[in-house]
Protein backbone atom coordinates (compact mmCIF):
# COMPACT_ATOMS: atom_id res chain seq x y z
CA UNK A 1 0.00 0.00 0.00
CA UNK A 2 1.47 3.59 -0.84
CA UNK A 3 2.36 5.57 2.28
CA UNK A 4 0.08 8.13 3.32
CA UNK A 5 1.56 11.37 3.22
CA UNK A 6 1.71 13.55 6.43
CA UNK A 7 -0.56 16.07 7.55
CA UNK A 8 1.71 19.03 6.73
CA UNK A 9 1.47 17.35 2.75
CA UNK A 10 -2.19 17.45 3.59
CA UNK A 11 -2.65 20.61 4.60
CA UNK A 12 -0.39 22.34 1.65
CA UNK A 13 -1.67 20.23 -1.57
CA UNK A 14 -5.90 20.30 -0.51
CA UNK A 15 -7.53 22.47 -2.15
CA UNK A 16 -11.63 22.56 -2.75
CA UNK A 17 -12.62 19.91 -4.78
CA UNK A 18 -16.35 19.97 -6.37
CA UNK A 19 -16.43 18.11 -9.46
CA UNK A 20 -16.43 13.95 -8.57
CA UNK A 21 -15.84 11.31 -10.87
CA UNK A 22 -19.96 10.02 -9.93
CA UNK A 23 -18.87 6.77 -8.80
CA UNK A 24 -19.51 7.39 -4.98
CA UNK A 25 -17.08 5.72 -2.15
CA UNK A 26 -16.83 2.10 -1.66
CA UNK A 27 -17.97 0.38 1.91
CA UNK A 28 -14.16 0.65 3.10
CA UNK A 29 -13.74 4.49 2.44
CA UNK A 30 -17.22 4.57 4.26
CA UNK A 31 -15.92 3.02 6.90
CA UNK A 32 -12.10 4.66 7.08
CA UNK A 33 -14.30 8.27 6.70
CA UNK A 34 -16.78 7.71 10.04
CA UNK A 35 -13.53 6.07 11.83
CA UNK A 36 -11.98 9.67 11.04
CA UNK A 37 -14.83 11.61 12.11
CA UNK A 38 -15.20 9.31 15.76
CA UNK A 39 -11.48 10.35 16.06
CA UNK A 40 -11.58 13.66 15.62
CA UNK A 41 -12.47 16.21 18.54
CA UNK A 42 -12.06 19.28 19.53
CA UNK A 43 -11.01 20.94 22.99
CA UNK A 44 -13.85 24.23 22.60
CA UNK A 45 -16.79 22.46 23.43
CA UNK A 46 -19.82 23.39 21.74
CA UNK A 47 -22.40 21.18 20.30
CA UNK A 48 -22.05 19.12 16.93
CA UNK A 49 -23.46 16.15 14.76
CA UNK A 50 -21.44 15.25 11.73
CA UNK A 51 -22.95 12.23 9.29
CA UNK A 52 -22.26 11.40 6.19
CA UNK A 53 -24.51 9.61 3.97
CA UNK A 54 -24.91 8.38 0.22
CA UNK A 55 -27.33 9.88 -1.95
CA UNK A 56 -28.10 7.61 -4.98
CA UNK A 57 -27.57 9.34 -7.86
CA UNK A 58 -28.15 6.22 -10.36
CA UNK A 59 -32.11 6.54 -8.37
CA UNK A 60 -32.42 9.74 -9.44
CA UNK A 61 -32.55 11.67 -6.38
CA UNK A 62 -29.68 14.36 -6.26
CA UNK A 63 -30.15 17.28 -3.56
CA UNK A 64 -29.86 20.72 -4.44
CA UNK A 65 -26.01 22.30 -4.51
CA UNK A 66 -27.33 25.35 -7.06
CA UNK A 67 -25.32 23.14 -9.96
CA UNK A 68 -21.64 24.20 -8.05
CA UNK A 69 -21.48 20.00 -7.22
CA UNK A 70 -21.07 17.86 -9.87
CA UNK A 71 -20.83 13.79 -10.01
CA UNK A 72 -20.94 13.05 -5.85
CA UNK A 73 -23.24 11.34 -4.06
CA UNK A 74 -21.63 11.07 -0.82
CA UNK A 75 -21.68 14.09 1.38
CA UNK A 76 -21.12 15.07 5.27
CA UNK A 77 -23.62 16.98 6.69
CA UNK A 78 -23.21 18.58 9.41
CA UNK A 79 -25.58 19.73 12.81
CA UNK A 80 -24.07 22.67 14.20
CA UNK A 81 -25.21 24.59 17.29
CA UNK A 82 -25.89 28.00 17.31
CA UNK A 83 -23.31 29.60 19.77
CA UNK A 84 -19.62 30.50 19.24
CA UNK A 85 -18.03 27.01 20.70
CA UNK A 86 -20.07 25.24 18.36
CA UNK A 87 -18.96 27.18 15.14
CA UNK A 88 -15.29 26.86 16.80
CA UNK A 89 -15.28 23.01 17.06
CA UNK A 90 -17.42 22.23 14.00
CA UNK A 91 -14.32 24.10 12.05
CA UNK A 92 -11.67 22.57 14.13
CA UNK A 93 -13.35 19.16 14.35
CA UNK A 94 -14.25 18.81 10.79
CA UNK A 95 -11.74 20.04 9.31
CA UNK A 96 -9.57 16.99 10.75
CA UNK A 97 -11.75 14.81 8.43
CA UNK A 98 -11.33 16.76 5.47
CA UNK A 99 -7.39 16.57 5.61
CA UNK A 100 -7.78 12.81 6.50
CA UNK A 101 -9.66 12.70 3.11
CA UNK A 102 -7.08 14.34 1.24
CA UNK A 103 -5.33 11.45 2.61
CA UNK A 104 -6.82 9.06 1.40
CA UNK A 105 -7.07 10.34 -1.61
CA UNK A 106 -10.44 12.13 -2.01
CA UNK A 107 -11.64 15.10 -2.52
CA UNK A 108 -13.75 17.46 -0.39
CA UNK A 109 -15.47 21.02 -0.55
CA UNK A 110 -16.91 23.06 2.84
CA UNK A 111 -19.98 24.09 1.74
CA UNK A 112 -22.25 26.82 3.83
CA UNK A 113 -24.13 28.86 1.29
CA UNK A 114 -24.29 27.00 -1.90
CA UNK A 115 -27.18 24.80 -0.98
CA UNK A 116 -30.23 23.78 -0.21
CA UNK A 117 -30.52 22.37 3.47
CA UNK A 118 -34.09 21.11 3.21
CA UNK A 119 -33.10 18.73 0.29
CA UNK A 120 -30.34 17.02 2.41
CA UNK A 121 -31.74 16.53 5.62
CA UNK A 122 -35.12 15.21 4.93
CA UNK A 123 -36.13 12.65 7.80
CA UNK A 124 -33.10 13.50 9.81
CA UNK A 125 -33.34 14.94 13.37
CA UNK A 126 -30.65 16.63 14.69
CA UNK A 127 -29.77 16.97 19.19
CA UNK A 128 -31.60 20.20 20.21
CA UNK A 129 -29.94 23.02 19.36
CA UNK A 130 -28.33 21.79 16.28
CA UNK A 131 -29.15 23.02 12.67
CA UNK A 132 -27.91 21.52 9.42
CA UNK A 133 -25.30 24.42 8.60
CA UNK A 134 -22.62 22.93 6.09
CA UNK A 135 -22.92 20.11 3.67
CA UNK A 136 -19.64 18.21 2.62
CA UNK A 137 -18.75 16.49 -0.40
CA UNK A 138 -16.23 13.83 -0.78
CA UNK A 139 -14.93 11.23 -3.94
CA UNK A 140 -12.55 10.86 -6.47
CA UNK A 141 -11.83 14.25 -8.09
CA UNK A 142 -12.30 14.63 -11.69
CA UNK A 143 -10.86 17.33 -14.02
CA UNK A 144 -12.54 20.70 -12.80
CA UNK A 145 -15.36 21.61 -14.73
CA UNK A 146 -15.67 25.10 -16.29
CA UNK A 147 -18.11 26.23 -13.71
CA UNK A 148 -15.70 24.89 -10.83
CA UNK A 149 -12.64 26.89 -12.54
CA UNK A 150 -14.36 29.96 -13.03
CA UNK A 151 -15.30 29.85 -9.09
CA UNK A 152 -11.85 29.07 -7.92
CA UNK A 153 -10.69 32.21 -10.15
CA UNK A 154 -13.45 34.20 -8.47
CA UNK A 155 -12.99 33.64 -5.19
CA UNK A 156 -9.13 33.98 -6.05
CA UNK A 157 -8.67 30.87 -4.35
CA UNK A 158 -5.19 29.87 -4.96
CA UNK A 159 -4.13 32.94 -3.10
CA UNK A 160 -3.86 33.64 0.54
CA UNK A 161 -2.81 37.06 2.29
CA UNK A 162 0.29 37.54 3.18
CA UNK A 163 1.86 36.55 6.38
CA UNK A 164 2.36 39.89 8.26
CA UNK A 165 -1.43 41.42 7.26
CA UNK A 166 -2.47 38.52 9.43
CA UNK A 167 -0.23 37.54 12.15
CA UNK A 168 1.46 39.86 14.45
CA UNK A 169 4.01 39.42 17.48
CA UNK A 170 3.56 41.88 20.64
CA UNK A 171 2.02 44.72 19.81
CA UNK A 172 -0.11 44.45 16.64
CA UNK A 173 1.91 46.33 14.63
CA UNK A 174 5.28 44.08 14.78
CA UNK A 175 5.69 41.33 12.35
CA UNK A 176 6.50 37.87 13.88
CA UNK A 177 10.25 37.45 13.50
CA UNK A 178 11.32 34.88 10.82
CA UNK A 179 12.38 32.48 13.82
CA UNK A 180 9.93 32.88 16.37
CA UNK A 181 8.71 29.12 17.50
CA UNK A 182 4.92 30.14 16.25
CA UNK A 183 6.10 30.97 12.11
CA UNK A 184 5.59 27.29 10.67
CA UNK A 185 2.11 26.84 12.47
CA UNK A 186 1.34 29.87 11.85
CA UNK A 187 2.30 29.30 8.02
CA UNK A 188 -0.21 26.35 8.12
CA UNK A 189 -3.36 28.34 9.35
CA UNK A 190 -2.81 30.72 7.04
CA UNK A 191 -2.99 28.46 3.99
CA UNK A 192 -6.14 26.59 5.70
CA UNK A 193 -9.91 27.16 3.45
CA UNK A 194 -12.58 29.48 4.53
CA UNK A 195 -15.99 30.79 3.31
CA UNK A 196 -15.13 32.48 0.17
CA UNK A 197 -11.67 32.70 0.84
CA UNK A 198 -12.27 35.22 3.01
CA UNK A 199 -9.53 34.11 5.59
CA UNK A 200 -11.28 36.01 8.87
CA UNK A 201 -8.45 34.92 11.37
CA UNK A 202 -5.87 36.94 12.77
CA UNK A 203 -3.67 36.26 15.54
CA UNK A 204 -1.17 37.64 18.22
CA UNK A 205 2.13 36.43 19.26
CA UNK A 206 3.06 36.64 22.82
CA UNK A 207 5.85 34.76 24.29
CA UNK A 208 5.00 31.37 23.88
CA UNK A 209 1.01 31.88 23.75
CA UNK A 210 -0.69 33.31 20.84
CA UNK A 211 -4.24 34.97 21.13
CA UNK A 212 -6.52 33.99 18.43
CA UNK A 213 -9.06 37.01 16.91
CA UNK A 214 -10.95 37.00 13.91
CA UNK A 215 -12.26 40.21 11.90
CA UNK A 216 -16.32 39.21 10.97
CA UNK A 217 -16.69 38.76 7.45
CA UNK A 218 -19.65 36.13 7.51
CA UNK A 219 -21.71 34.62 9.18
CA UNK A 220 -19.01 31.86 9.18
CA UNK A 221 -15.88 33.78 10.28
CA UNK A 222 -15.77 31.69 13.82
CA UNK A 223 -15.98 28.45 11.78
CA UNK A 224 -13.37 29.41 9.74
CA UNK A 225 -11.73 30.32 12.33
CA UNK A 226 -11.28 26.96 13.62
CA UNK A 227 -10.35 25.51 10.86
CA UNK A 228 -7.32 27.81 10.54
CA UNK A 229 -6.83 26.90 14.32
CA UNK A 230 -7.26 22.91 13.23
CA UNK A 231 -4.40 23.65 10.93
CA UNK A 232 -2.27 25.53 13.73
CA UNK A 233 -2.31 23.00 16.41
CA UNK A 234 -2.14 20.18 13.97
CA UNK A 235 1.20 21.05 13.02
CA UNK A 236 2.30 21.75 16.49
CA UNK A 237 1.58 18.75 17.21
CA UNK A 238 3.33 17.50 14.15
CA UNK A 239 6.99 18.73 15.34
CA UNK A 240 6.10 17.07 18.96
CA UNK A 241 4.76 20.12 20.73
CA UNK A 242 1.74 20.70 22.34
CA UNK A 243 -0.32 23.34 24.52
CA UNK A 244 -3.57 24.52 26.37
CA UNK A 245 -6.53 26.57 24.69
CA UNK A 246 -7.98 28.95 26.98
CA UNK A 247 -10.06 32.02 26.64
CA UNK A 248 -8.54 34.87 29.01
CA UNK A 249 -10.33 37.64 30.65
CA UNK A 250 -8.39 40.39 29.35
CA UNK A 251 -6.79 39.81 26.00
CA UNK A 252 -3.98 42.17 24.11
CA UNK A 253 -7.13 44.80 22.37
CA UNK A 254 -6.80 44.57 18.67
CA UNK A 255 -7.19 47.37 16.42
CA UNK A 256 -10.22 48.03 14.36
CA UNK A 257 -13.12 45.40 14.91
CA UNK A 258 -11.23 42.37 15.11
CA UNK A 259 -12.78 39.89 18.06
CA UNK A 260 -11.06 38.34 20.01
CA UNK A 261 -11.30 33.95 20.27
CA UNK A 262 -8.90 31.97 22.49
CA UNK A 263 -5.62 31.59 23.40
CA UNK A 264 -3.15 28.89 23.06
CA UNK A 265 0.09 28.79 25.32
CA UNK A 266 2.35 25.84 24.37
CA UNK A 267 3.77 23.54 27.65
CA UNK A 268 5.61 20.98 25.45
C1 LIG B 1 -16.95 27.36 5.89
C2 LIG B 1 -16.77 27.29 4.40
C3 LIG B 1 -17.86 27.46 3.56
C4 LIG B 1 -17.71 27.36 2.17
N1 LIG B 1 -18.83 27.47 1.36
C5 LIG B 1 -18.71 27.29 0.02
C6 LIG B 1 -19.88 27.31 -0.82
O1 LIG B 1 -21.00 27.52 -0.35
N2 LIG B 1 -19.72 27.08 -2.16
C7 LIG B 1 -18.48 26.83 -2.70
O2 LIG B 1 -18.39 26.61 -3.92
N3 LIG B 1 -17.33 26.83 -1.93
C8 LIG B 1 -17.44 27.03 -0.59
N4 LIG B 1 -16.30 27.01 0.21
C9 LIG B 1 -14.96 26.77 -0.37
C10 LIG B 1 -14.11 28.05 -0.41
O3 LIG B 1 -14.55 28.89 -1.44
C11 LIG B 1 -12.62 27.67 -0.57
O4 LIG B 1 -12.20 26.97 0.56
C12 LIG B 1 -11.73 28.90 -0.75
O5 LIG B 1 -12.04 29.57 -1.96
C13 LIG B 1 -10.23 28.50 -0.80
O6 LIG B 1 -10.00 27.57 -1.83
P1 LIG B 1 -9.37 26.14 -1.53
O7 LIG B 1 -10.26 25.44 -0.54
O8 LIG B 1 -9.35 25.45 -2.88
O9 LIG B 1 -7.98 26.36 -0.97
C14 LIG B 1 -16.43 27.12 1.59
C15 LIG B 1 -15.32 26.98 2.46
C16 LIG B 1 -15.48 27.06 3.84
C17 LIG B 1 -14.29 26.87 4.72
Amino acid sequence: MKNEMNIIEAMKERRSVRTFDGDGLDTQQISELEQAVENSSSPFGGSLTIKLKKFNLKEGYKPSTYGMIKGAEDFFLLGIGSDEESALTAGYRFEQVVLKAWQMGLGSCWIAATFKGSDFDKGITWPEGEELKVICPVGKAEKPSMKEKLTRLTLGSKNRKPFDDLFFYKDFKTAVPEDNLFREALEMLRVAPSSTNSQPWRALVAGDTVHFYYKPKSPASVLDTGIGICHFHETERFYGHDGDFSKISVAPVPPENWRYLVSYTRTK
